[in-house]
């Protein structure tokens, strides 16, 4: 069996939690491979609503190791209140598994956050103030603590004893904010780490061991493809690898072991934060999905920035993400308008561009959404559809034009919320098969 990998393809928010859910039913490894509590995801089980900054979304599934990889940063206090509102509504956590080597946010990292967007005024990125970008940079500066040392009273000490001086010069002398106290530091973080050390463990080795038996692992990407650090639109990005590489970087599984890669459409486009939306919708109908979709942060409850869905971009996730499929969600919220734009290009100083701008924000300023404009289908014509055949022409006409877009196959197409309003396409394999890579025999087991 091999890995499938779900990805967000623009600036997140895609909803992959509930296709993460509807294949974790399948998997026997969820793995979530990077970001932190800047992420957020809500799921519907039947009439409960569940929201995750952290846990993978697989935790639903009692027969499924949910693990918190390597390359994830992890606010201990939010993880031990998921963990603790989980067991509240009677939902076993005891198959979620931490690694050692997964980065640990600490209160100063939030601060920091906060006093650099202030600091930087009008070039703020817009993070959701969680600390990620800060936690990242200190383990890039390897000052960072881990999880293994969180749950280790020796190790936890000589880390912040290493940190702590550097932190508070930067915290005093840049910010004029009080310095961190280490006794109190570790007064705070003690009875956290001996609440999640049953958890942390080498998940490389799980994982490893995984492939090797054969097992059906699923990757949970957390974030999207628009915001990459290397790939997405820079500076207003977040500080890990949302793209499918990502999946390997963070959880040191090797691409090889990688069947299936599924980018995640939202059927129209939308972003939370600074940086330029070139489709961006700044009138009535902006308004409208975003009140339809309930475009509302799971993070930070800021209201999001919504755009016709752009195409181009999508064309650039499919490329860099390898991706093998897509599934178009949010579908439903697009009935009732007239037309739907959908952009298939840029144009800068009325050139169309050949490639998407990606890399840096800056290459995208002045450029110019080409639209094709598709008819649109009447309000609540999709609502109870339980068949994609069974859909509005319409908008089976517009799934085929951003298949067409992506190259890949649509294999999913969700019209709401919950599980069962997900279609399977016709020609889609059912979502066990997406699991299964031919294992090839060495020589010597002939
Ligand atoms: P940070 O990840 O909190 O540092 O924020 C950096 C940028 O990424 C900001 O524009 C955030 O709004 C955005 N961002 C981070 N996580 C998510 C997410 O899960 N969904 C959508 N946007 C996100």
């Amino acid at each position: 069996m091999g890995a499938v990998v779900v990805v967000g393809t623009h600036w997140g928010d895609e909803a992959k939690g509930k296709l993460v859910d509807l294949l974790a039913q399948d998997a026997e490894l969820v793995i979530r491979y990077g970001g932190g509590p800047n992420a957020g995801h809500t799921v519907h089980v039947g009439e409960s609503t569940y929201k995750f900054h952290l846990i993978p979304s697989g935790i639903l599934n009692p027969k499924t190791l949910s693990i918190m990889a390597d390359g994830m940063v992890i606010d201990p206090a939010t993880l031990v209140r998921e963990i603790e509102t989980l067991q509240g509504v009677g939902i076993d956590t005891s198959n979620l598994r931490i690694s050692h080597n997964a980065h640990v946010i600490l209160p100063y990292h939030r601060l920091l956050d906060q006093l650099e967007e202030k600091l930087k005024g009008a070039g703020a990125i817009g993070t959701t103030g969680r600390g990620v970008g800060p936690c990242y940079a200190d383990k890039a500066s390897r000052v960072g603590v881990r999880m293994g040392d969180l749950i280790d009273p020796k190790r936890l000490r000589e880390r912040l004893t290493a940190a702590l001086p550097l932190k508070n010069a930067i915290l005093t002398k840049v910010f004029e904010a009080e310095a961190v106290e280490l006794e109190a530091l570790i007064a705070e973080l003690t009875p956290l780490g001996e609440k999640l050390a049953r958890y942390v463990c080498d998940t490389q080795a799980l994982a490893g061991e995984a492939l090797e038996a054969n097992k059906r692992i699923l990757f949970e990407g957390a974030q999207a493809t628009m915001l990459d650090i290397d790939g997405g639109t820079y500076p207003f990005v977040t500080s890990s690898h949302p793209i499918s590489g990502g999946a390997c970087i963070g959880t040191g599984v090797p691409p090889t072991a990688i069947s299936e890669i599924l980018g995640v459409v939202k059927a129209y486009t939308s972003r939370v934060g600074a940086g330029t939306v070139p489709t961006e919708l700044l009138d009535e109908r902006g308004d409208k999905i975003r009140e339809r979709g309930n475009e509302y942060g799971t993070t930070t409850g800021r209201p999001r920035r919504i755009g016709w869905l752009d195409g181009f971009a999508l064309q650039y996730a499919a490329r860099v993400n390898g991706l093998t499929g897509i599934c178009i969600g949010h579908l439903d919220v697009l009935a009732g308008f007239e037309t739907i734009n959908i952009c298939v290009g840029y144009t800068k100083n009325g050139v169309l561009l050949k490639h998407f701008p990606a890399g840096d924000v800056c290459l995208m300023d002045g450029c110019e959404p080409v639209y094709e404009a598709l008819p649109g289908w009447p309000e609540d014509s999709i609502d109870n559809v339980t068949r994609f055949e069974d859909l509005p022409a319409n908008a089976q006409a517009y799934v085929r034009r951003v298949e067409l877009l992506a190259g890949v196959p649509a294999r999913f197409v969700s019209i709401g919320p919950r599980r069962d309003q997900t279609l399977l396409t016709p020609n889609s394999p059912a979502p066990a098969q997406l699991f299964a890579s031919p294992k090839i025999s060495l020589l010597t087991e002939k």
